[in-house]
């Protein structure tokens, strides 16, 4: 890359000053590229969190969190969720481009063609608990995938991405929904090619061998939008601890299982599930009327208790996600009869309740994804346990067109951030007898 513009910073103990070269992105603000910094100043800047640092050059996913815009590869996602299925969208995430209907057929018929995983997977899940938690379960079993694929571990080799990505994009629906029916203790379900990729989940996730399973298209849809809300999001934690992963190397499997474990945080895609369990703490104590005591808790920093499905660090506006989580509610509950759900119900108020408050208005938390999508997947049916599974299942394209993107970087290094060190200088080890 090459600039024009450039920023210098100029320094209050002598150390001479530092041009440095501003690029512009095609939208989105400028980076400096401060790289040279440390070996012209011995300085390195500081910024836990990443609030103000770009990591990485990406043409994936653009956020505009004023604006609250989210583009998938320029496609703005309230398009993609109405025109689009998750297939479709995941073609465009991995390729730039939307497919063509040859191009859509080609790509699906490879997916559905690599669904099942090797029947060695399914003595894994004798090893864990009944209830063992779901996402331990894909942490692990994802990992353990690169045990049964050594013909397809050359990060560097076009072909062995390709078909890796095919390969995890295929089993995710598999394996989480072989980890629902081992906490259930029903039979796992084979995967049926005949089905739709989501069509296919509910079937994985829903059926059992007694009965034909029938696909109802208006869950299958809201399943497949929830899919395509959740595809990627630019540079969160658990794509830039993909992208850190693999930048060591590491094989595309055990990359996606250290992205599924960062995705567990409460803070992060934990937060669908942990929204669920506030509206049913918030129920508890008495519903809509006590909403007002759980808002005075949220204010009061001590408790510690956090408004979950609220807030972002990028979104300073309504998370366009949320919007469109908030219509499928309205969409499933409606087809399912279900329009008086108490917890949709106690969701809006918390919500209308939040956004007229003065303490959310002005650190401009709003609801974020994370909000909604736990309401609609439990009106589908998904147990509460299962939701961030969901969300490691649709995200995992953009974590794999990140990874792609990376490993294809020409500049690219390992990642190796520096420190700030305050801890002890130099000394010596004491006899014990002197301590
Ligand atoms: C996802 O990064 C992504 O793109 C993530 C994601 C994706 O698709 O990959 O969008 C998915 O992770 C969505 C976020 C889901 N998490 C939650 O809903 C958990 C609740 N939200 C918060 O924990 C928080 O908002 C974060 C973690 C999402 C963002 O935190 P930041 O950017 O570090 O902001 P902050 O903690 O510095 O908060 C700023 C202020 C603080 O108050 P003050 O110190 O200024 O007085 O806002 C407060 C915070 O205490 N605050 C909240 C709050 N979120 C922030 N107060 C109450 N409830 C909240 N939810």
């Amino acid at each position: 890359m090459t600039s024009e513009h450039k920023a210098t910073i100029s320094f209050s103990d002598g150390t001479a000053p530092v041009d440095f070269p501003i690029y512009k992105g095609s939208v989105g603000p400028d980076v400096i590229d401060i790289r040279k910094l440390y070996g012209a100043t011995g300085k390195f800047t500081f910024d836990p969190g990443f609030l103000s640092t770009a990591a990485c050059e990406s043409e994936i996913t653009y956020i505009d969190g004023d604006k609250g815009e989210l583009l998938y590869r320029g496609y703005p996602i309230e398009e993609l969720a109405v025109h689009c299925d998750y297939l479709e969208t995941c073609y465009l995430l991995l390729n730039g481009e939307l497919p063509t209907q040859p191009e859509r057929d080609d790509f699906e018929m490879r997916v559905m063609r690599h669904t099942m995983v090797h029947e060695q997977m399914t003595r894994f899940f004798t090893g864990f608990r009944r209830d063992a938690h779901p996402m331990a379960i894909l942490v692990g079993c994802v990992g353990a995938l690169s045990a049964f694929y050594h013909d397809s571990l050359d990060i560097q080799n076009p072909d062995h991405r390709f078909v890796s990505a095919i390969r995890l994009l295929a089993k995710m629906p598999t394996l989480v929904a072989m980890a629902h029916k081992y906490s259930v203790g029903q039979p796992f379900m084979y995967p049926r090619n005949n089905l739709s990729y989501t069509g296919n989940l509910m079937h994985m996730m829903f059926g059992v061998p007694c009965e034909e399973y029938q696909v109802n298209d208006v869950l299958v849809r809201a399943l497949d939008r929830i899919l395509i809300l959740h595809a990627d999001h630019e540079q969160n934690a658990s794509t830039s601890t993909v992208r850190l992963a693999g930048s060591s190397g590491a094989n595309p499997f055990a990359c996606i299982a250290a992205g599924i474990a960062t995705l567990w945080g409460p803070a992060h895609g934990g937060a669908n599930e942990a929204c669920l369990v506030m509206l049913n703490d918030i129920k508890q104590r008495g519903g809509v009327a006590k909403i007002g005591d759980f808002i005075k808790e949220v204010k009061d920093k001590d408790s510690g208790v956090k408004l979950m499905g609220f807030g972002h660090r990028v979104y300073k506006n309504y998370d366009p996600r949320a919007k469109l989580m908030r219509e499928t509610c309205y969409e499933v509950l409606g087809a399912l009869g279900l329009e008086n759900d108490p917890d949709f119900a106690l969701a809006m108020k918390l919500e209308q309740i939040a956004l007229e408050d003065d303490y959310f208005v002005k650190r401009k938390l709003y609801p974020n994804v994370d909000f909604y999508s736990g309401i609609v997947q439990k009106a589908l049916g998904i147990p509460v346990e299962m939701f961030t599974c969901i969300f490691a299942l649709a995200r995992t394209v953009g974590w794999i067109a990140q990874w792609a993107e990376m490993i294809s970087d020409p500049d690219q290094k390992i990642g190796r951030p520096r420190q700030l060190f305050t801890g002890p200088t130099r000394r010596v080890v004491k006899p014990m007898a002197q301590r």
